[in-house]
């Protein structure tokens, strides 16, 4: 594994100023999860740091970067299509660099067809690149040629990234990068490199700085935030990483994602139910209810040991809510392994679900299994697992009506006039109310609701 610091590359920035007669502007568009979205951050604070400003629009822009997710084929075929778009501009200027990076440019696969297919395509790196961009951009321009990187693992930990965060209250922290778990389904721990932690040390100092600048909800980031602390000179679990964080004098609250059940402890659970400034929901991804299909995926924990798991965080912390990622049609999946899933959601109640058709993956080893269910089959099973869900949680979210919460403002709502606050069980408010409250706490009674959306006034 490899420690560095960022260093600010003055020859780049150097270089940058004298091709640009003006400051150049540079749009960044991130897909996927929150880490590629914090990396976006990282990107675009690297960017500025050498002299670009950032813009919203790419007709606006010198430079275009997609940072790119390849967890699914279809966010795959989404950028294909929108970089396909991006030919026109590069036509109509020449000096417009377009470039590609991110978990997609992991894959030799997706290399080489940037490479043979779209000659527009400027410049292509990987995930372990953010801090290499200047470098790499000044060599692009110096050169005259396409810059084109071979992926590589480097398993770097690269501390002090300048970062310009989307949001002036709500903050994403990554505590370690990578995986090391190899759902059998997954393409993360072969794009995302080697599990490693970051020093608690730095870790804490980034945490102290988002709340004195007034950040009200941190969320740390983690492939499997459970396993935190390995491979550390002075170990630490994630659990007493959580207890140190909120030592933190400060009016904030904490998330954390994700959380792999064969690693979450009844300490980690003790610990939420000790802390205030800890939000008092999981995300526990089940990814499936049906054993065999677990032990397929390489999950390592039955139905059992999760409901057993989730039954000590009920008892534990009062209105505890759950949320999860289900897997449907895994291949495989049988009509009764599926029904196995759908008890499981039933017997949870869960608040929120994130819904996956399996996506084959190049490389994994389920990628290899044989297949025997159409895509309508999965569809349809899809439906059915929304609609059990809907008949779980709609109720549920009703039942909360007469309370009264705290909520963060996050945003304007859908209905004109109207505000969307995030309750600490991680459900969503509407409420009538003006735009200056964004970013503020509000305490909200809760009237009644529409679907899984609460509703609310502002007490
Ligand atoms: N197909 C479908 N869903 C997937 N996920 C990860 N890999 C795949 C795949 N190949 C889902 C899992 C994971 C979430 C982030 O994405 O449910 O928890
Ligand atoms: Fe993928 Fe499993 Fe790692 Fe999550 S824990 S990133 S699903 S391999």
């Amino acid at each position: 594994m490899e420690k560095s610091t960022y260093v600010h590359n003055a020859a780049a920035a150097e270089t940058l100023a004298e091709y640009y007669d003006a400051p150049p502007m540079a749009y960044v568009h991130s897909y996927g999860c929150q880490q590629n979205v914090n990396d976006g951050e990282k990107l675009e604070g690297v960017l500025q740091d050498v002299g670009f400003g950032i813009c919203d629009s790419v007709e606006q822009a010198d430079l275009i970067l997609f940072n790119t997710c390849a967890v699914r084929e279809h966010a795959e075929q989404r950028v294909f299509g929108n970089v396909g778009a991006l030919k026109k501009l590069k036509e109509q200027n020449p000096r417009l660099i377009i470039g590609v990076c991110g978990c997609m440019a992991q894959q030799k696969q997706v290399v080489d067809k940037l490479r043979q297919s779209y000659p527009y395509v400027d410049l292509v790196f990987g995930v372990d690149g953010i801090d290499r961009l200047p470098a790499m951009l000044a060599e692009r321009l110096r050169r005259g040629r396409r810059y084109l990187e071979e992926p590589a693992q480097r398993n770097a930990v690269v501390e002090d990234i300048p970062i310009r965060r989307d949001s002036g209250f709500r903050a994403w922290l990554p505590i370690m990068y990578g995986c090391d778990n190899f759902c059998t389904y997954c393409i993360v721990p072969y794009v995302r490199g080697r599990e490693r932690s970051r020093e608690p040390a730095a870790v804490l100092a980034e945490f102290r700085q988002l709340v004195a600048a007034g950040y009200k909800e941190i969320t740390l980031l983690g492939q499997n935030v459970n396993s935190y602390g390995k491979g550390l000179a002075d170990p630490i679990d994630f659990a007493d990483l959580l207890a140190l964080l909120c030592q933190t004098p400060g009016d904030y609250k904490v998330r954390f994602m994700t959380s792999h059940p064969k690693d979450a402890s009844r300490k980690l659970i003790d610990t939420i139910a000790a802390n205030d400034h800890l939000c008092k929901h999981i995300h526990l991804p089940v990814q499936s209810g049906s054993d065999r299909v677990l032990q397929a995926m390489n999950r390592h924990y039955t139905a059992k040991q999760y409901l057993d798991l989730i039954d000590y965080a009920k008892q534990t912390i009062p209105g505890v809510t759950f949320s999860s990622d289900i897997i449907v049609g895994f291949p495989g999946e049988t009509e009764e392994e599926f029904e196995e899933t759908l008890d499981l959601v039933r017997r949870v109640g869960y608040m929120q679900l994130f819904t996956f058709i399996y996506s084959k993956r190049t490389g994994t080893k389920a990628a290899e299994l044989p297949d025997p269910y159409t895509h309508a089959d999965k569809t349809a099973r899809m439906e059915r697992l929304l609609r059990t869900q809907d008949e779980i949680a709609f109720p549920a979210v009703a039942a909360l009506a007469g309370r009264t919460e705290r909520v963060l403002v996050e945003a304007c709502g859908r209905t004109p006039g109207t505000l969307n606050g995030r309750l600490d069980n991680n459900l969503v408010v509407e409420f009538p109310g003006g735009e200056s409250l964004i970013g503020q706490w509000a305490d909200v009674e809760l009237t009644g609701s529409r679907a899984a959306l609460l509703l609310g006034r502002k007490v």
